[in-house]
């Protein structure tokens, strides 16, 4: 079937603290890295080599992946020394590309959870000979994406990124973040410089009359780019809403991975994932949260729709709301965090049982 090339790249800012030390696709939504669950997608739908173009701690994606054998692919690394953007990025990969000049190369966004068909994806690209064949999908609201409108025929006619206002939101059409190119377009974006895509590439082929078709599928989609999308992505694999061949259990309330513990009497529900290494209190609450490996929650500890990263040590009595608590931070007993609180790493938030005794 196809080759493949996965963008690995981005800096994630908006999912610091977890991307400071952990590039976003190799953060574990279920149990394992966002680019594991793409991995296997991808070989699922008949790909066997992928190339994945990496930037921003680029080491980490060959330490775990290796040559791909363990995953039923080979895996080729391509690493830029500054950042190209996507556009550049797929430039920078075309040397190591097999396809010959007609043929489909899949593309896809490092970070986008998806249950897109990718064997109609791509049976649309060569069908109907396009330069570029976009996956779209439609959202309520489409504010914080890049809106792709197509006329009855499904062509593309437009690209309007991030719109602000109301005039703007032609379509609820959104770049779903998975491309098809034919390969020699992939050679035709300009080398050595920052290309972005959908700001530069995809505009001008629509401006010059290229085929560029967009195919909307209504199964399931996530951008894994914010705390509480990355969260909702992780349970929505857990309870199965997500599809993935790569989830390390079964589907269910709960996902407690070999080498975590769980103490009697703790409640881990609503897609709750809770990684090796990990310990849950007798007592304590977690519910629709990532608990990666290593992380402690002491009895009567309740974390909600939150996540908490490698090491960390939430204490008895703390209550967290929509949190995200970063690799070894200690949240000391009764600390109560809401929503949108982020703990960087290696902080320490006092035991304020201390101060609640006194007060008495
Ligand atoms: P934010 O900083 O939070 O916006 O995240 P991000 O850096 O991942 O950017 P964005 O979500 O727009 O990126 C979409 C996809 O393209 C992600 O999978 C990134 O890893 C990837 N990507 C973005 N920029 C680059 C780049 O310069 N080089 C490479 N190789 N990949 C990139």
């Amino acid at each position: 079937m196809t080759e493949a090339v996965l963008l690995v790249g981005g800096q994630g800012t908006r999912l610091r603290p977890l991307t400071m030390e952990t590039p976003k696709p190799m953060l574990p939504v279920a149990g394992v890295p966002v680019t594991e669950h793409q991995i296997a997608r991808a070989r699922e739908a008949g790909v066997t080599r992928i190339i994945l173009g990496t930037s921003y701690r680029a080491e980490v994606f060959e330490e775990y992946f290796g040559d791909g054998a363990r995953f039923g692919v080979e895996l080729v690394y391509v690493t830029e020394e500054e950042p190209l953007g996507t556009g550049g990025a797929i430039r920078n990969v075309a040397d190591y590309l097999q396809s010959g000049p007609d043929d489909p190369v899949l593309i896809f966004n490092g970070d986008v959870l998806s249950g897109v068909d990718l064997r109609g994806l791509v049976n649309r690209h060569t069908s109907d000979d396009c330069a570029v064949t976009l996956y779209l999908t439609r959202v309520e609201d489409p504010r914080p994406y890049g809106l792709v409108p197509t006329n009855a025929q499904g062509w593309v006619t437009g690209f309007l990124e991030k719109p602000t206002s109301p005039e703007e939101i032609v379509t609820d059409q959104i770049n779903a973040g998975a491309y098809v190119f034919r390969r020699s377009v992939i050679d035709q974006i300009p080398p050595g410089r920052v290309v972005s895509v959908e700001r530069e590439i995809f505009p001008a082929l629509v401006a010059d009359g290229a085929r560029v078709a967009g195919h909307v599928d209504n199964g399931y989609w996530l951008d894994l780019g914010t705390p509480m999308d990355f969260v909702r992505g992780s349970c929505d694999l857990v309870l199965g809403v997500a599809p993935s061949p790569a989830l390390p259990g079964p589907i269910g309330e709960s996902l407690v991975l070999a080498g975590a513990r769980v103490g009697e009497g703790a409640v881990i529900s609503h897609g709750s994932v809770v990684a090796a290494g990990a310990v849950v209190e007798p007592g304590a609450v977690v519910a629709g949260s990532v608990i990666m490996a290593n992380a402690f929650i002491a009895a009567g500890a309740k974390v909600y729709g939150s996540v908490i990263a490698d090491g960390a040590h939430i204490s008895s009595g703390a209550s967290l709301h929509g949190v995200v608590v970063g690799p070894r931070a200690v949240v000391g007993a009764l600390n109560e965090l809401r929503e949108g609180a982020r703990v960087w790493p290696d902080t320490r938030l006092a035991d304020l049982s201390v101060r609640f005794s006194s007060d008495r």
